[in-house]
């Protein structure tokens, strides 16, 4: 409760500054307003290599569109439209396709002023990232990532050689994924059952990283939606592109009612009673009606629905959902410039708030230094002896606000801003522990910010890439 009013002050904020950003922080300059608790992130990917369909929006788009206005998180969104590559070597789909899931995402919803909303293209953070986790990745783990595996053993089946047709790219997919989730210190990322070995994968790469470099990951875990509904495709099988079975989200209207009046049924006749529980009309119709209409739908069935009707209330059904999305859907593919500068807006506040100052800090991490300073800081993260051990040094100040310092051996690394009480300066150090790698940044009045939270400045020389590590050391011992 006391949470959830620090983060109704932090929305007002937002709201007052008339930032479009979600950040972890949200306190005004130099008011130490409650430190909002760092929410917690969630973060999708949607590869972008298809035109979405009822299966997606029921599975993935409508339940991460609501997901996405729960109080307490902060969502990321985004275009794997460097996954798509792996699948997709033909340019002007990969392109239609980006657009598609673009206008798709802000049609049914999305709010990119409220969520991170962004094309992993535009933030090259995550191949950088991708290459720092190839090299504590291990070759054997890759071996045994399911879709490099099926793909060996098609090949083996077809008596071809094992790595036949298999890029590097497909072998290499879960690193890329991996470096999607790290580098934002993703906690949950709701997948399908089919991606939950690469969350354990990317686990598997972030908990190799901290083991030799300090404690810079967060660990995500996979999010399952129990509950989400798997459509069948027109044939039955589950929607899927692979089975050419899928009806498209924003098929227009008469198109829409062709492909529902095509869905495969079972030869029974008007009158003859129907089994809903075995219908694919019957869990289409689900997927998008109340309670109510299904129990009323359910009824139908029994009293012996003739399919031709029963497939009228779906369409009906269905279009009375989608109907006002494909309105906005057309507007926004109409103008692919608008979606274009909306992504673009979104990965450059990205990089800025997270991915370019935690990449500074990974760099560092692994020894990528600025040679100008070697010798004034650890070989490892491991402390290089007790005297230089970073702190924490809070005072109080005749001004009667609370202060601290960060101090490193005999140099002096940050100078904060006062603040009213003891724990709120307390809240932001414990913040600056959890999340200092990730987020601190230097504003242009060259404050050092954590997100938005004004934290003070440097001191002597010091540099943000020092203050990182200090932060991260300082962790580290701390575990
Ligand atoms: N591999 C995911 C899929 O095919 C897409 C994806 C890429 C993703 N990067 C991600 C999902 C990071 C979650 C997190 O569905």
């Amino acid at each position: 409760m006391a949470a959830d009013s620090a983060r109704g002050q932090a929305m007002q904020t937002r709201r007052r500054h008339g930032r479009g950003c979600p950040g972890g922080y949200t306190v005004g300059p130099f008011s130490p307003l409650p430190l909002r608790m760092s929410p917690t992130r969630v973060l999708t990917g949607i590869t972008t290599s298809g035109t979405p369909h009822l299966g997606n929006y029921v599975g993935a788009i409508r339940p991460a569109v609501a997901a996405s206005r729960a109080p307490g998180v902060e969502s990321f969104y985004f275009l794997a439209d460097y996954h798509a590559l792996i699948k997709v070597q033909e340019p002007a789909r990969v392109q239609r396709s980006t657009l598609e899931i673009a206008a798709t995402w802000l049609a049914c919803g999305l709010d990119p002023d409220k969520v991170w909303f962004y094309r992993q293209s535009d933030i090259p953070e995550i191949p950088e990232l991708t290459w720092l986790l190839t090299c504590v990745a291990g070759k054997g783990l890759l071996n045994r990532a399911h879709a490099y595996k099926a793909a060996v053993d098609k090949n083996r089946e077809a008596g071809e050689d094992d790595d036949a047709g298999i890029s590097a790219g497909l072998f290499m997919y879960p690193v890329l994924m991996a470096a999607d989730i790290l580098l934002f210190g993703a906690h949950k990322v709701p997948v399908g059952r089919d991606q939950i070995q690469h969350i354990e994968m990317a686990r598997d790469f972030g908990q190799r990283f901290n083991h030799l470099y300090g404690e810079h990951f967060v660990l995500p875990e996979a999010a399952i939606e129990e509950h989400v509904a798997t459509l069948p495709g027109l044939d039955g099988r589950k929607m899927s592109k692979s089975y050419d079975n899928v009806i498209p989200l924003f098929a227009p209207r008469e198109t829409l009612r062709k492909l529902i009046y095509s869905i495969v049924t079972d030869s029974r006749a008007p009158g003859e009673p129907k089994d809903a529980g075995s219908s694919n009309v019957f869990q289409l119709y689900q997927a998008f009606a109340s309670a109510e209409e299904t129990e009323a739908m359910r009824g139908a069935f029994a009293a012996g629905i003739a399919w031709g009707e029963a497939k009228q209330a779906l369409f009906e059904r269905i279009d009375a959902e989608v109907a006002p999305l494909r309105e906005k859907y057309e507007a926004l593919i109409a103008e692919p410039a608008k979606i274009e500068a909306i992504l673009r807006a979104g990965a450059q506040r990205l990089r800025e708030r997270y991915a370019a100052p935690r990449l500074r800090a990974l760099r560092e991490a692994v020894g990528l230094r600025d040679l100008a300073l070697a010798g004034q800081r650890g070989g490892a993260h491991k402390p290089q002896g007790k005297a230089a051990a970073p702190v924490f040094k809070q005072y109080r100040e005749r001004d009667g606000r609370f202060y601290f310092k960060l101090v490193a051996g005999e140099r002096a690394l940050l100078q904060s801003v006062g603040h009213e009480s003891a724990r709120t300066a307390g809240e932001l150090i414990a913040a600056l522990k959890r999340d200092g790698g990730a987020a601190l940044h230097r504003a242009e009045d060259g404050a050092v910010r954590l997100g938005e939270a004004v934290v003070g400045r440097l001191l002597e020389d010091a540099t943000l890439d020092e203050l990182a590590e200090a932060l991260a050391r300082l962790v580290a011992e701390d575990a």
